[in-house]
């Protein structure tokens, strides 16, 4: 893969940059800027060197149009509060508005590209509505650095196509991403121990059936957890259950047991009455959910149970949360995990949290980032980077 530096002197060039600016919005405030943050080194790097820095972005997923509920006009205004420069944001994505901006751009200077996907052809799954627009894409630059890694899994007119148009390097946030992901999946120091939350399953069964070839632990949390408790014969009262991947779980179960990886279930629950934050709630045993109760987070003997798994690893991967960290009576288990991993670390294990909410998790439950090594920006990137996927935005920078 080419770097910034094969690019060569940029002083005075255009360059555009794919960023993953999808952050989560309270209205029009950003509740965590992480995927901002993370973008700094490659934007610095280019006005240090005086190349003239033209950024492409996304959020959320608008319909191919205009819609100002998913403007970056928050994203521009943080940037520029980070970046201690103004960013002047274009009011389209390739228009006139955008044409001005780049043609405006001194040295040094930084424009944003309005919503990339506010434009159909950007997600199109017609090559050629995509090529047109990577086209106009790379008329408003020299050169093409992807750093956008949340969104290398996507064949994406800016994430894939305009790769192919302009000479294109890969960005500093997307080189630390593989090669942290790499160290992690490719021989990773033993024990490997992975552990996996979120909501649903269904949406980790790629890397749950890689995993059991790979890893020697998976800790299992979150809401996906009730379909494993549910393959093991327990009720599970009101919880989330996916009742059609039960036999799908079974079939992990006994392949853990054949390949001799060890997956560990959580021994207890706290339950609530309803999904909220006031919710009367207790402890239980994870095999006597009552059935008018809905679990929201692993209880405090799981928590012990997850840290002791995790306390001996030498590499350890998490993705996705233990409970409802977002209610503070269901944050306990996220926070025994993300302790875990931070008392890991200072042990010299190499520790990655990966996936938009785990890593949120970690930022909102107050943990310093520099008590992991490496917090991935990436949701579904992380998540297919650990299936073992091939990852569009990475291969065709590797052509
Ligand atoms: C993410 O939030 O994981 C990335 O920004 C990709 O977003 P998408 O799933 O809408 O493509």
């Amino acid at each position: 893969m080419k770097t910034i530096d094969d690019l060569g002197d940029l002083r005075g060039k255009r360059v555009l940059v794919r960023s993953d600016f999808n952050v989560p919005l309270d209205g029009t405030t950003i509740t965590d800027d992480g995927r901002i943050r993370a973008a700094l080194p490659t934007l610095e790097r280019l006005t240090d060197a005086g190349a003239k820095v033209v950024v492409t972005a996304h959020l959320g997923r608008p319909k191919g149009e205009p819609d100002p509920k998913y403007s970056l006009a928050p994203v521009a205004t943080r940037l520029g509060e980070l970046l201690g420069v103004p960013v002047h944001l274009a009011e389209d994505v390739v228009g006139p508005s955008a044409q001005a901006t780049v043609e405006g751009l001194g040295e040094g200077e930084v424009a944003l590209l309005e919503n990339i996907r506010f434009d159909a052809r950007e997600t199109s799954k017609d090559e050629t509505e995509r090529q047109a627009l990577a086209r106009e894409l790379a008329g408003f630059a020299d050169a093409f650095v992807s750093d956008g890694f949340g969104v290398v899994h996507r064949k994406q007119a800016s994430v894939y196509d305009v790769a192919q148009v302009l000479p294109a390097a890969v960005g500093e946030l997307v080189l630390k991403e593989v090669d942290s992901l790499k160290r992690a999946t490719q021989d990773p120091e033993r024990p490997y121990a992975v552990v996996l939350g979120g909501s649903k399953v269904s949406d980790k069964l790629g890397v749950i059936a890689n995993l059991l070839t790979k890893a020697d632990r998976l800790l299992i949390g979150g809401g996906m957890v009730f379909t494993f408790l549910a393959a093991k014969g327990h009720q599970v009262g009101k919880s989330l259950l996916e009742a059609d991947q039960i036999d799908t779980v079974k079939g992990y179960l006994a392949d853990a047991e054949k390949n001799g990886v060890e997956i560990v279930l959580p021994t207890d629950v706290v339950v609530a009455e309803a999904f909220a934050a006031d919710s009367p709630h207790e402890v239980v045993a994870a095999d006597a959910i009552p059935e008018d109760k809905i679990g929201l987070d692993i209880g405090p003997a799981s928590g012990e149970l997850f840290a002791s798994k995790i306390a001996d690893a030498r590499t350890v991967v998490w993705n996705g949360p233990m409970g409802v960290f977002e209610f503070d009576a269901f944050a306990d288990g996220t926070r025994a995990v993300a302790q875990a991993l931070v008392d890991a670390t200072g042990k010299g294990a190499f520790t990655i949290v990966g996936g938009g909410d785990s890593a949120a998790a970690v930022r909102t439950l107050g943990f310093d980032e520099a008590g992991f090594s490496h917090i991935s920006t990436g949701g579904g990137a992380s998540l297919e980077f650990l299936e073992g996927k091939d990852l569009p935005g990475i291969s065709v920078l590797e052509a």
